[in-house]
Parts: structure tokens; sequence; C-alpha cells
């Protein structure tokens, strides 16, 4: 029996003396720092308590952390899912019930049933807007229509939205915002439970494309702002194609109202709202962010197919509008998607941009999870990931509401499996993001049988096991690189693996070694040396769809010849 990895620990154990006798001031100052986001490497990396951190979350179900009681069966069923960090939603209408009278004591409990839990939180702002509507704003703000003006259609009728025009809805939201965010740090500042904040949930307009209120009219009868066009002008070449063509094919100008400079079609709409949104949230989090710097996102609702702007929620930070709010919106730290569908990689690959590290704040549930996680750590670099609806697991399903297909939300088996192996190789995870020396590959839905990536000077094409008719599901892998010719893989998922050369012609790849290692009681042991039928008489990798369940990565070493 031997650790695979142990070096590798024991090298990084020396170097970060954790005892409170050798720690150094530099490095006590480190372990005292707000988390926060850090370029590390080629990868931009969330940093707790001085160290690297990889969330493996769960949103829980949107009325569950209104209840402390609730949540006190919850916390031990997600720590025992091996989670590190639970997605809560915290409401404007319990924190200031009464205008300018706040209660924190819901959000109290929930910072101390995650601490005597040993999870970290990630608080969701349910403000202004919840899913396009307001219906998570105090009956003070919700009932009096006049002093806080809603989302109007284009025949003069009111929608249960309120306007991201409004300067009133913006001061009373942002002084919400700013009171809760002044209370994290006064109840959190030395322990860092909470780890981020999303500001608001899904915003945009529904069902049309745009706000049709007076104040709305005028600002989109009137220019494009200046701060805008500037922006727009100074980063044309890194634009989303989407926004630079509507832009370039009216003539790209830099100056003139709305739909002189993007056209008349209802993406227009879109652009005018997503501006609209943007610069109401960066005014909500830089609020906040005085009181208490958190890392801060905004995530979106994601466009199905052939949808047009009003069908989707109109305005959202979607791929096509990511340069608009990052025009508007400085002060949040990445924009996040919350994908449900079942294009993962390209979804989840539209938001990991240059400057916009990706977070998935929501993602279905079940076997699903195991292979997509393993593409947003291992391909695109995630700082995290969390599948929604996570309080159900053990439990009676709460509110199926929005859920077309209970079994992708409610396997907390096969993520609680995939979150075990991936905090055992969180250390390594970490240090080889910021190298590219870890990677993964994808294989999404019944259409697709095959898909390949780069490992260091090797090809890895992965083609899924048994007949097209078998059935779908999806595959995914991700590899560690430990030396030129070595690789440890996690796999989720029926599914074979060859190996090539990164060139054609010689020299042939072929397989040295393939051997089991196990994650059990907390450390990784040594299991079978795979050959022979185990891994198609020493011609391929064959992974397992219980491998995850059972705790099971292969160590992988590769050789060439002629
Ligand atoms: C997306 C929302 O952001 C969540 O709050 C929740 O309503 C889910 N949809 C339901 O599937």
């Amino acid at each position: 029996m031997r650790h695979w990895f142990g070096r590798a620990v024991l090298s990084v154990s020396l170097l970060t003396c954790t005892s409170t006798v050798c720690q150094s001031q530099a490095e006590r100052s480190a372990a005292n720092a707000l988390p926060h986001l850090e370029k590390r490497g080629a990868s931009t990396q969330l940093i707790v308590d001085g160290k690297g951190f990889l969330v493996l979350g769960g949103e829980v179900h949107n009325s569950s952390s209104s209840s402390v009681e609730y949540m006190k069966k919850v916390w031990p069923q997600l720590a025992a899912m091996h989670l590190n960090t639970v997605l809560v939603p915290v409401a404007w209408e319990t924190t200031e019930p009464e205008e300018g009278k706040f209660d924190y004591s819901c959000v109290d409990g929930l910072i101390q049933g995650a601490r005597d839990n040993n999870l970290r939180l990630v608080v969701l702002w349910f403000g202004a807007w919840k899913n396009t509507y307001s219906s998570y704003v105090p009956a003070w703000v919700k009932t009096n229509t006049e002093r806080f003006p809603r989302v109007q259609t284009s025949d003069g009728r009111g929608t249960e939205r309120l306007s991201p025009l409004s300067a009133t809805v913006r001061e009373a939201d942002a002084k919400a915002f700013a009171s809760l965010m002044h209370h994290l740090r006064v109840v959190d500042a030395n322990k860092h439970t909470v780890l981020m904040v999303q500001v608001e949930n899904e915003v945009g307009v529904i069902p049309q494309s745009r706000d049709h209120s007076a104040i709305a009219e005028a600002a989109f009868a009137g220019k494009v702002p200046p701060t805008l066009m500037n922006f727009l002008v100074q980063h044309r070449a890194s634009l989303n194609p989407e926004l630079r063509s509507a832009w370039e094919s009216g003539g790209g100008k830099a100056e003139g109202t709305w739909q002189a400079v993007f056209g008349s079609a209802p993406l227009t709409d879109d652009l005018f709202m997503a501006w609209q949104y943007a610069t109401f949230i960066e005014k909500v989090t830089s609020a906040g962010k005085e009181e208490y710097p958190l890392p801060m996102y905004a995530n979106a609702a994601l466009i199905r197919p052939n949808y047009d702007p009003g069908q989707y929620n109109s305005g959202g930070p979607l791929p096509h509008s990511m340069d608009i709010w990052h025009a508007g919106a400085a002060s949040l730290d990445f924009l996040s998607p919350d994908i449900y569908f079942n294009d993962f990689a390209n979804w989840a690959g539209a938001y990991a941009r240059p400057g916009n590290p990706l977070f998935i704040p929501e993602a279905q549930s079940g076997s699903a999870a195991a292979s997509n996680s393993l593409y947003a750590f291992g391909r695109l670099s995630a700082i995290g990931f969390s599948a929604f609806g996570i309080d159900d697991q053990g439990n009676t399903p709460l509110d199926l509401v929005g859920i077309t297909n209970p079994a992708d939300h409610f396997d907390g088996g096969a993520l609680g499996a995939i979150y075990s192996e991936l905090s055992a190789l969180t250390p390594m995870i970490l240090e080889k993001q910021q190298t590219g020396g870890v990677t993964a590959t994808l294989i999404e839905g019944e259409a697709q049988r095959s898909a390949r990536v780069s490992v260091g000077q090797y090809t890895a094409n992965m083609t899924k096991a048994g007949s097209p008719s078998a059935g779908g599901g999806r595959a995914g892998a991700l590899f560690i690189q430990t030396d030129a010719n070595e690789f440890i893989v996690v796999g989720g998922g029926d599914a074979q693996i060859t190996f090539s050369s990164d060139k054609p012609g010689l020299p042939i790849v072929g397989i040295e070694s393939i051997d089991e290692e196990l994650f059990e009681n907390g450390r990784w042991v040594r299991g079978r040396r795979m050959n022979g039928d185990e891994n198609s008489q020493g011609q391929a990798l064959r992974l397992h769809a219980n491998d995850v369940s059972l705790g099971r990565v292969y160590r992988v070493r590769l050789y060439r010849y002629r």
C-alpha cells in the first residue's frame, strides 16, 4: 500500500508550516486576509485563509434558508456529502421587514449552523430581483408602487418587477445590502465562514424585451452613455462577436441612440436592459464592498434554443452582453452561468474568459454533476461548482416548481462521491491549474460518442463504452499530469480512453502501466495493477460508471515506441 501523492503533499506542507509557533508574520497575515481572488500562475483562484480553495458546493432550495430550524437537519447531510460550501439565499424581506429596521437573527443562525458543521457559505442576496421578479422585497417596497416603480409592458401595464431605472429602488436596495455586508463584517471578518456573495438572482425582463415605463422610454430614446461607448471602443478587438457584429453592422458609431448604435433588432432591447441592470447592480455591489469587500458576482439564466429577448431574461449577464456588464458593473468580480442544459461545455466555456474566472452557482445534480464538475475544474480552471436543490438529499423533495426532471436533481450519492474524490485531489488540482498541468474532456448526450484532449505531449481519446443504442449519458475524465509520462485520471461515466502522440506519424504511444488507486478512510491506497481484460490487453484505460462511487482513480504511465 502506497500513497501516490504523498510526496507532493509533504513538500507543500514543508513550505507552509501550519503550527502557530513557526508561522511567519507574512503567513499569519495571509491567513487573516479576507477571502479574495488572486491570480496564481495561469489561473485565478479563490484564496481562503491564505490557501487556494475549490468550492465543492450545493445551493439549497429557495425557501430553505428562511428557517434556521429547517437548516439544522440539512447541514449534517451536506457535510456527509463532502460539500465544503453551501449557497444560501438571504432575502431582503427578512433582513429589513420594516424600513430602516434590520434583523439578522436568521443570517446569524445560518452562519452558526454552517460553522457547527465545518461548512462555508456563499450568500445569495435576493434583493430587488429573483428570477426577474421582485417577490423577495419587503412589503413596504412591494406595496408602494408609486415610490418604487415597476417595469411596464408596452401597453402601460405594471409587472411584479421593480424597474432597474429607478433611483429610489436602487438606493433602497443598496442601503439594505450595505447593511447586510456591514453585519457580515462584524460577525464573520475573523472567521471567514462567508466566502462570497451573489448580488441579486437571475435578473432580466420577461415577457417583453425591455422596460416600457416612462423613465425607461426616455433612456431608450437617449444616447448610449459615453462610459459604455468608450469601453466598446477601447475593447473592440476582444468584444463578444455577437455584440461586435450588432455594433459594426450599424457602422460602428462612437455615439448615438441605442437603436442608432446597435440596430433595431430585439437584441438592442436586451443590450439596453443589460446596461440598466449592470449599472444598478454596480451601485448595490460597491455599497456592499465599502462595508465588507468579499468577492461578488451576478448569475445568469441561460437561453433556450431559438428564444428571443423577453422569452429569455432580457438584460441578464449572458455571453453576448458580458462586455456591457463588465463596463457597467466593474465592482463585480465575475459573471456566472446557471447551467441546467445538457451542452455544459459550451455554456461553461463561454463564461471562462480572461478576466472572468468560472464559478457555477447552479447546475443539475445527479450523475451529470460528476462529469460536469470534472470538466469545470480540470479544463476551465473553475473556482467552484454547485448543484441546485442540494437539501433534498435524503428528504422528500420540497418544491418541484420549475424542475422538469427530478431525477437529475436529487441523486446526492453521485455528487457526494465526486466531491469526496475532488476534496482529496484539491491540493494537486489547485497546484496544476497554475501551470496547465490539469485538463479534462467531456462527452455529452447520446449524439456524441467521443471526445479528445491534449494531455502534455499526448492526446487522450475518450469513447463511450457500449453501443449507441445502449443509451446516452455523459462521461468525463480529468487528467492530472504528475510527470512527462504519467497522469492521474479521474473519470465519471462509462468510457474508454486510448492515447496517441500529439503529432502525426511515429512514434507510437503505448501504455506502460495502469494502477488503480482507492480513496479509503481518508487516504489513498494502491489497488489493482490493471491489465489484460481490464485494460483491453494493454491498449486502453477503461472507466466505469461506478468508479467515482468506489473512490477509484487511475495512475497511467505512457511510453513511446517506433
Ligand atoms: C434558477 C433559479 O436561480 C433558482 O433560484 C431556482 O429557482 C431554480 N432555477 C429552479 O430550478
